[in-house]
């Protein structure tokens, strides 16, 4: 008997490993998706909300879009040194082939939920503002999402403070909010995503693919592999597409349940996510924590998945 699709709503910053991440969930029939929203992170609000629709022209996400929120406390961070002034330079995406909804973000993702017939998993691949955003104005919400699989974190260390990773130090206050949520968390965070690297050789085999998704994807990991290559990584880590890989290919990853809490206050540690690994606090775990990929097989799913539009 085949499964059902999983019904996806995804959240996002595009940003390079998002679009990557957008790419693999439409192009596998285990996932359906319900709805996209855009959150500011890697550019500016209305940056991400543009390219988010660019990226849905170029894969034919036929799904409502609706523009996120900014963080909670803070200011836009955007980071023009990693996806460029657009957020997402270095390729030819089509113009959006339609408008957002007339609905912020939270209200267009608590429409989806309540109109799904299945309890949904989101994916978000940005700040956590929108899911922190949807829990505090519905809360009787939470028990109709399956579960959250989020690119967010590190246990071991960060990669925008010593201590932070870039999706929860822009938001720490919403993070915080979702990681104590009750709804249950799987965490791509740095553990695992500095291992999940695409490299040059793979930009290769994606190219020769051919057709227009195979060419924009091989052309933004070009754009995105000269940051890597000015940190010495010998490829992209694509960290926003482990959250979404790890749902229809689970057997590529390795993980640990663990309770995981955020750094809000700190003088050097704000936006940090602590991973209680030895379980010192004797809580529940509140996530299951990513730590280990079979690279080659990652790198697999993307020659796999662009070949759904090889011949556009
Ligand atoms: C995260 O930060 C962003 O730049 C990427 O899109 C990813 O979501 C990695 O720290
Ligand atoms: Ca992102």
């Amino acid at each position: 008997m085949s499964k059902q699709p999983i019904p996806v709503l995804l959240d996002g910053d595009p940003g390079h490993d998002d679009a990557m991440a957008w790419m693999l969930a439409a192009a596998s029939p285990a996932l359906k998706i319900l709805s996209v929203t855009s959150c500011s992170g890697n550019q500016t609000i209305e940056k991400t909300t543009y390219n988010a629709l660019r990226v849905m022209a170029l894969l034919g996400i036929n799904a409502p879009m609706a523009m996120g929120g900014t963080p909670m406390l803070g200011k836009e961070m955007p980071v023009p040194a990693v996806h460029g002034a657009s957020g997402l330079d270095g390729a030819d995406l089509p113009e959006p082939k339609q408008a957002p909804v007339d609905l912020p973000a939270v209200e267009l993702m608590a429409q989806v939920i309540r109109s799904s017939p299945d309890p949904v998993t989101i994916v978000p691949t940005g700040p956590l503002t929108n899911v922190a955003a949807l829990f505090a104005a519905h809360p009787e919400l939470k028990s109709r999402v399956e579960r959250i699989s989020l690119m967010g974190g590190g246990i071991a260390h960060g990669n925008w403070t010593p201590a932070a990773e870039f999706n929860i130090l822009v938001d720490p206050e919403a993070a915080d909010m979702v990681y104590r949520s009750g709804v249950p968390i799987v965490m791509a965070g740095l553990d695992v995503t500095e291992k999940a690297m695409l490299m040059p050789s793979d930009f290769d085999r994606i190219r020769a693919v051919g057709g227009k998704v195979s060419t924009v994807i091989a052309d933004l990991l070009e754009f995105f592999f000269q940051f890597h290559k000015s940190l010495g990584y010998p490829g992209c880590t694509i960290h926003d597409a482990v959250a979404v890989a790890y749902l229809y290919a689970p057997e590529l990853f390795t993980g640990t349940d663990m309770y995981v809490a955020v750094e809000t206050g700190g003088r050097y540690t704000r936006g940090a996510t602590i991973g209680d690994v030895h379980n010192l606090w004797g809580k529940a775990p509140n996530a299951h924590v990513l730590t280990g990929v079979d690279r080659e097989g990652f790198a697999d799913l993307f020659v796999e998945a662009v070949s759904h539009w090889k011949e556009d």
